[in-house]
Protein backbone atom coordinates (compact mmCIF):
# COMPACT_ATOMS: atom_id res chain seq x y z
CA UNK A 1 0.00 0.00 0.00
CA UNK A 2 1.34 3.20 -1.03
CA UNK A 3 0.75 5.59 2.15
CA UNK A 4 1.94 9.13 2.29
CA UNK A 5 2.66 10.55 5.62
CA UNK A 6 2.03 14.51 5.77
CA UNK A 7 4.11 15.54 8.79
CA UNK A 8 6.42 12.61 8.51
CA UNK A 9 9.24 14.92 9.51
CA UNK A 10 7.37 16.01 12.35
CA UNK A 11 7.86 14.27 16.26
CA UNK A 12 5.12 12.19 15.86
CA UNK A 13 5.14 12.01 11.77
CA UNK A 14 8.58 10.72 11.99
CA UNK A 15 7.23 8.17 14.46
CA UNK A 16 4.58 6.76 12.34
CA UNK A 17 7.07 6.22 9.55
CA UNK A 18 9.22 4.64 11.44
CA UNK A 19 6.74 2.06 12.65
CA UNK A 20 5.21 1.95 9.11
CA UNK A 21 8.46 1.26 7.41
CA UNK A 22 9.35 -1.65 10.39
CA UNK A 23 6.38 -3.73 9.04
CA UNK A 24 7.83 -3.81 5.71
CA UNK A 25 4.45 -4.01 3.83
CA UNK A 26 4.21 -0.71 2.99
CA UNK A 27 6.00 2.33 0.62
CA UNK A 28 6.11 5.22 2.49
CA UNK A 29 6.53 9.00 1.38
CA UNK A 30 7.23 11.58 3.47
CA UNK A 31 5.23 15.30 2.67
CA UNK A 32 7.65 18.06 3.53
CA UNK A 33 7.54 21.67 2.78
CA UNK A 34 11.76 21.15 1.83
CA UNK A 35 12.40 17.78 0.90
CA UNK A 36 16.52 18.64 0.22
CA UNK A 37 16.10 19.65 4.35
CA UNK A 38 14.87 16.90 5.39
CA UNK A 39 16.89 14.13 7.39
CA UNK A 40 17.11 11.11 5.38
CA UNK A 41 15.18 7.19 6.24
CA UNK A 42 15.93 4.71 4.63
CA UNK A 43 13.78 3.00 2.27
CA UNK A 44 11.25 6.04 2.62
CA UNK A 45 10.17 8.66 -0.52
CA UNK A 46 9.95 12.28 0.28
CA UNK A 47 7.82 14.72 -1.84
CA UNK A 48 7.03 18.35 -1.54
CA UNK A 49 3.90 19.57 -0.69
CA UNK A 50 2.73 22.78 1.43
CA UNK A 51 -0.93 22.99 3.08
CA UNK A 52 -0.90 26.49 1.77
CA UNK A 53 0.00 25.89 -1.88
CA UNK A 54 -3.29 23.19 -3.36
CA UNK A 55 -1.46 22.83 -6.32
CA UNK A 56 1.60 21.44 -4.57
CA UNK A 57 -0.86 19.19 -2.70
CA UNK A 58 -2.50 17.61 -5.14
CA UNK A 59 1.16 16.92 -6.87
CA UNK A 60 2.24 14.76 -3.46
CA UNK A 61 -1.33 12.99 -3.15
CA UNK A 62 -0.83 11.36 -6.47
CA UNK A 63 -1.19 7.62 -6.92
CA UNK A 64 -1.18 7.25 -3.06
CA UNK A 65 -3.69 4.83 -1.32
CA UNK A 66 -3.78 6.50 2.27
CA UNK A 67 -2.82 9.57 3.74
CA UNK A 68 -1.73 10.15 7.55
CA UNK A 69 -1.95 13.96 8.32
CA UNK A 70 -0.25 14.94 11.03
CA UNK A 71 0.60 18.41 10.13
CA UNK A 72 1.37 21.12 13.06
CA UNK A 73 2.46 24.92 12.64
CA UNK A 74 6.17 25.88 13.79
CA UNK A 75 6.33 26.83 17.19
CA UNK A 76 3.14 25.61 18.23
CA UNK A 77 1.76 26.35 20.63
CA UNK A 78 2.61 29.95 20.02
CA UNK A 79 0.38 31.34 16.98
CA UNK A 80 2.39 33.84 14.38
CA UNK A 81 -0.67 35.30 12.36
CA UNK A 82 1.75 37.08 10.10
CA UNK A 83 3.19 33.97 9.09
CA UNK A 84 0.27 32.00 8.60
CA UNK A 85 1.27 29.73 11.74
CA UNK A 86 -2.32 29.76 13.16
CA UNK A 87 -4.90 26.60 14.14
CA UNK A 88 -7.40 28.56 11.60
CA UNK A 89 -4.90 28.29 8.29
CA UNK A 90 -2.82 25.20 9.55
CA UNK A 91 -5.32 22.58 11.27
CA UNK A 92 -8.48 24.10 10.23
CA UNK A 93 -7.94 25.60 6.44
CA UNK A 94 -4.79 22.92 5.54
CA UNK A 95 -6.73 20.45 6.32
CA UNK A 96 -9.57 20.90 4.48
CA UNK A 97 -7.08 22.02 1.16
CA UNK A 98 -5.12 18.47 1.89
CA UNK A 99 -8.89 16.50 2.30
CA UNK A 100 -9.98 18.17 -1.44
CA UNK A 101 -6.69 17.19 -2.54
CA UNK A 102 -6.70 13.69 -2.03
CA UNK A 103 -10.23 13.75 -2.76
CA UNK A 104 -9.89 15.12 -6.62
CA UNK A 105 -6.96 11.90 -6.59
CA UNK A 106 -9.08 9.22 -5.46
CA UNK A 107 -7.07 8.75 -2.13
CA UNK A 108 -8.84 5.70 -0.28
CA UNK A 109 -7.80 6.65 3.18
CA UNK A 110 -7.78 9.64 5.38
CA UNK A 111 -5.92 8.88 8.58
CA UNK A 112 -5.73 12.25 11.11
CA UNK A 113 -4.48 13.36 14.17
CA UNK A 114 -6.96 15.46 15.54
CA UNK A 115 -6.29 16.20 19.88
CA UNK A 116 -8.33 15.74 23.03
CA UNK A 117 -11.31 17.51 23.70
CA UNK A 118 -11.93 18.85 20.05
CA UNK A 119 -15.90 17.84 19.40
CA UNK A 120 -18.12 20.55 18.36
CA UNK A 121 -19.08 23.46 20.25
CA UNK A 122 -16.06 23.93 22.03
CA UNK A 123 -14.97 27.84 21.86
CA UNK A 124 -11.10 27.46 21.93
CA UNK A 125 -9.37 28.31 18.68
CA UNK A 126 -7.21 25.39 18.45
CA UNK A 127 -10.48 23.36 19.10
CA UNK A 128 -12.65 25.15 16.59
CA UNK A 129 -9.65 24.53 13.96
CA UNK A 130 -9.51 20.65 14.98
CA UNK A 131 -13.38 20.72 14.45
CA UNK A 132 -13.24 22.05 10.99
CA UNK A 133 -10.48 19.88 9.74
CA UNK A 134 -12.31 16.85 11.27
CA UNK A 135 -15.70 17.96 9.47
CA UNK A 136 -13.95 17.66 6.62
CA UNK A 137 -12.44 14.67 6.94
CA UNK A 138 -15.80 12.93 8.01
CA UNK A 139 -17.79 13.92 5.49
CA UNK A 140 -15.10 13.74 2.96
CA UNK A 141 -16.96 10.34 1.60
CA UNK A 142 -13.22 8.91 2.05
CA UNK A 143 -12.93 6.37 4.63
CA UNK A 144 -11.15 7.96 7.70
CA UNK A 145 -9.92 7.27 11.15
CA UNK A 146 -9.41 9.89 13.53
CA UNK A 147 -7.63 9.83 16.48
CA UNK A 148 -7.77 12.43 19.47
CA UNK A 149 -4.63 12.03 21.75
CA UNK A 150 -3.97 13.29 24.85
CA UNK A 151 -0.85 15.13 25.92
CA UNK A 152 1.79 13.10 23.72
CA UNK A 153 6.09 12.21 24.99
CA UNK A 154 8.82 10.43 23.93
CA UNK A 155 11.96 11.30 22.07
CA UNK A 156 12.19 14.41 20.63
CA UNK A 157 9.05 15.81 21.83
CA UNK A 158 9.18 19.53 22.78
CA UNK A 159 7.36 19.67 26.22
CA UNK A 160 7.47 17.49 28.25
CA UNK A 161 11.17 17.64 27.73
CA UNK A 162 12.11 21.01 28.95
CA UNK A 163 10.83 19.43 32.15
CA UNK A 164 13.72 16.62 31.80
CA UNK A 165 16.04 19.99 31.34
CA UNK A 166 14.78 21.70 34.07
CA UNK A 167 14.49 18.50 36.75
CA UNK A 168 18.29 17.64 35.70
CA UNK A 169 19.71 21.17 35.69
CA UNK A 170 17.73 23.47 37.67
CA UNK A 171 17.11 23.82 41.54
CA UNK A 172 13.81 24.84 41.05
CA UNK A 173 11.03 23.52 38.63
CA UNK A 174 8.98 26.56 37.20
CA UNK A 175 5.14 25.22 36.62
CA UNK A 176 2.54 27.74 34.70
CA UNK A 177 -0.37 27.60 36.64
CA UNK A 178 -2.05 25.52 40.08
CA UNK A 179 -0.15 22.18 38.52
CA UNK A 180 -3.99 20.65 39.39
CA UNK A 181 -5.12 20.17 35.80
CA UNK A 182 -5.13 16.92 34.86
CA UNK A 183 -4.18 15.42 31.44
CA UNK A 184 -3.61 11.34 30.10
CA UNK A 185 -0.16 11.40 28.96
CA UNK A 186 0.70 9.06 26.17
CA UNK A 187 3.77 7.45 24.81
CA UNK A 188 4.46 8.57 21.30
CA UNK A 189 5.16 5.23 20.46
CA UNK A 190 1.65 3.87 21.61
CA UNK A 191 0.22 7.06 19.69
CA UNK A 192 2.42 5.47 16.48
CA UNK A 193 1.44 2.10 16.71
CA UNK A 194 -2.34 2.97 16.44
CA UNK A 195 -1.77 5.71 13.79
CA UNK A 196 0.44 2.98 11.42
CA UNK A 197 -2.20 0.43 12.14
CA UNK A 198 -5.22 2.49 11.47
CA UNK A 199 -3.72 2.57 7.99
CA UNK A 200 -5.34 -0.83 7.40
CA UNK A 201 -7.55 -2.40 10.31
CA UNK A 202 -11.03 -2.74 9.23
CA UNK A 203 -12.16 -2.31 12.86
CA UNK A 204 -11.33 1.28 12.84
CA UNK A 205 -12.81 2.13 9.60
CA UNK A 206 -14.64 5.87 10.11
CA UNK A 207 -14.27 5.95 13.58
CA UNK A 208 -12.85 8.22 16.26
CA UNK A 209 -10.54 7.42 18.63
CA UNK A 210 -9.55 9.21 22.09
CA UNK A 211 -6.01 8.00 23.29
CA UNK A 212 -3.69 8.36 26.50
CA UNK A 213 -3.11 6.35 29.51
CA UNK A 214 -5.83 5.16 31.29
CA UNK A 215 -5.48 7.37 34.96
CA UNK A 216 -5.82 11.18 34.25
CA UNK A 217 -2.83 12.67 36.17
CA UNK A 218 -2.44 16.46 37.69
CA UNK A 219 0.67 17.89 36.38
CA UNK A 220 1.97 18.06 39.73
CA UNK A 221 2.05 14.39 39.59
CA UNK A 222 3.43 13.75 36.11
CA UNK A 223 6.52 16.08 37.48
CA UNK A 224 6.73 13.82 40.61
CA UNK A 225 6.30 10.48 37.89
CA UNK A 226 9.58 12.47 36.07
CA UNK A 227 11.67 13.53 38.98
CA UNK A 228 11.34 9.92 40.72
CA UNK A 229 12.43 8.43 36.95
CA UNK A 230 15.13 10.46 37.20
CA UNK A 231 16.18 9.88 40.77
CA UNK A 232 16.16 13.90 41.53
CA UNK A 233 13.81 15.87 44.38
CA UNK A 234 13.19 19.42 42.87
CA UNK A 235 10.67 22.16 44.22
CA UNK A 236 7.84 22.75 41.93
CA UNK A 237 7.25 26.46 41.95
CA UNK A 238 3.75 27.46 40.68
CA UNK A 239 2.99 30.78 38.88
CA UNK A 240 -0.42 31.74 38.65
CA UNK A 241 -1.56 31.79 34.83
CA UNK A 242 -2.93 35.49 34.71
CA UNK A 243 0.83 36.56 35.89
CA UNK A 244 2.52 34.68 33.54
CA UNK A 245 0.16 36.01 30.70
CA UNK A 246 1.40 39.41 31.06
CA UNK A 247 5.15 39.13 30.08
CA UNK A 248 3.59 36.62 27.64
CA UNK A 249 1.43 39.21 26.18
CA UNK A 250 4.59 41.17 25.15
CA UNK A 251 6.97 38.55 24.37
CA UNK A 252 4.28 36.98 21.53
CA UNK A 253 5.91 39.20 19.18
CA UNK A 254 9.36 38.28 19.62
CA UNK A 255 10.69 35.39 16.45
CA UNK A 256 10.00 32.18 17.93
CA UNK A 257 8.62 33.16 21.25
CA UNK A 258 8.39 30.70 24.20
CA UNK A 259 5.06 31.82 25.11
CA UNK A 260 1.76 33.66 24.64
CA UNK A 261 -1.52 34.06 26.46
CA UNK A 262 -3.18 31.51 24.08
CA UNK A 263 -0.16 29.13 24.37
CA UNK A 264 -0.54 28.95 28.27
CA UNK A 265 -4.29 28.14 27.80
CA UNK A 266 -3.46 25.30 25.96
CA UNK A 267 -0.69 23.72 28.36
CA UNK A 268 -2.73 24.11 31.07
CA UNK A 269 -5.88 22.88 29.82
CA UNK A 270 -8.19 19.89 31.86
CA UNK A 271 -8.97 17.45 29.23
CA UNK A 272 -9.89 13.73 30.29
CA UNK A 273 -10.10 10.59 27.26
CA UNK A 274 -11.51 7.40 27.38
CA UNK A 275 -8.91 5.07 25.82
CA UNK A 276 -10.79 1.48 25.94
CA UNK A 277 -12.09 2.06 22.95
CA UNK A 278 -8.78 2.17 20.76
CA UNK A 279 -7.30 -0.55 23.13
CA UNK A 280 -9.81 -2.72 21.97
CA UNK A 281 -9.93 -1.95 18.34
CA UNK A 282 -6.27 -2.10 17.90
CA UNK A 283 -5.61 -4.65 20.85
CA UNK A 284 -3.48 -2.72 22.99
CA UNK A 285 -2.67 -1.77 26.34
CA UNK A 286 -1.66 1.98 26.63
CA UNK A 287 1.75 2.55 28.53
CA UNK A 288 1.46 3.85 32.17
CA UNK A 289 3.64 7.29 32.41
CA UNK A 290 5.87 6.06 34.77
CA UNK A 291 6.71 2.77 32.40
CA UNK A 292 6.88 5.27 29.51
CA UNK A 293 9.41 7.22 30.99
CA UNK A 294 11.68 4.76 32.01
CA UNK A 295 11.84 3.45 28.70
CA UNK A 296 12.65 6.20 26.47
CA UNK A 297 14.85 8.11 29.24
CA UNK A 298 16.98 5.30 30.35
CA UNK A 299 17.96 4.72 26.23
N1 LIG B 1 2.52 16.69 20.31
C1 LIG B 1 1.42 16.40 21.02
O1 LIG B 1 1.46 16.24 22.27
C2 LIG B 1 0.10 16.24 20.31
C3 LIG B 1 -1.02 15.84 21.06
C4 LIG B 1 -2.26 15.69 20.39
C5 LIG B 1 -2.35 15.92 19.03
N2 LIG B 1 -1.24 16.32 18.33
C6 LIG B 1 -1.39 16.57 16.88
O2 LIG B 1 -0.44 15.80 16.16
C7 LIG B 1 -0.09 16.47 14.93
C8 LIG B 1 1.42 16.50 14.76
O3 LIG B 1 2.03 17.17 15.86
P1 LIG B 1 3.61 17.13 16.12
O4 LIG B 1 3.78 17.45 17.57
O5 LIG B 1 4.21 15.88 15.58
O6 LIG B 1 4.09 18.39 15.26
P2 LIG B 1 5.58 18.78 14.78
O7 LIG B 1 6.63 17.93 15.43
O8 LIG B 1 5.69 20.25 14.98
O9 LIG B 1 5.59 18.45 13.23
C9 LIG B 1 4.87 19.24 12.38
C10 LIG B 1 5.00 18.74 10.96
O10 LIG B 1 4.18 19.59 10.16
C11 LIG B 1 4.88 19.87 8.96
N3 LIG B 1 4.43 21.18 8.47
C12 LIG B 1 4.47 22.37 9.11
N4 LIG B 1 3.96 23.33 8.34
C13 LIG B 1 3.57 22.75 7.17
C14 LIG B 1 2.97 23.21 5.97
N5 LIG B 1 2.67 24.51 5.79
N6 LIG B 1 2.72 22.33 4.99
C15 LIG B 1 3.03 21.01 5.13
N7 LIG B 1 3.61 20.51 6.25
C16 LIG B 1 3.89 21.36 7.25
C17 LIG B 1 6.35 19.87 9.32
O11 LIG B 1 7.06 19.44 8.16
P3 LIG B 1 8.22 20.29 7.41
O12 LIG B 1 8.75 21.28 8.41
O13 LIG B 1 9.21 19.25 7.01
O14 LIG B 1 7.51 20.90 6.27
C18 LIG B 1 6.41 18.79 10.40
O15 LIG B 1 6.70 17.54 9.84
C19 LIG B 1 -0.75 17.85 15.02
O16 LIG B 1 -1.93 17.86 14.27
C20 LIG B 1 -1.08 18.01 16.50
O17 LIG B 1 -2.18 18.83 16.73
C21 LIG B 1 -0.04 16.48 18.94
Amino acid sequence: MHVLVAGGTGFIGGHVVEELTNGGTHRVTIMTRDPDRARRRAGVEYVRGDISDPSSLAEATREVEVVVHCVQFPNHPVENPARGWTYEKVDGEGTERMVAACRANGVRRFVYLSGAGARPGRSEPWFKAKERAERAVMTSGMEYVIVRPSWIYGPEDRSLNKFVAFVKYLPVVPVIGSGQEKVQPISVFDVAKVVAAAVDNPAATNQVFELGSRDPLTMDEILGTLQKVLGKHRRLVHQPAWLVKIPASVIQYLPNAPLSPGAIDFITMDERVDPSPAERAFGVTFTPLEAGLRHYLRA
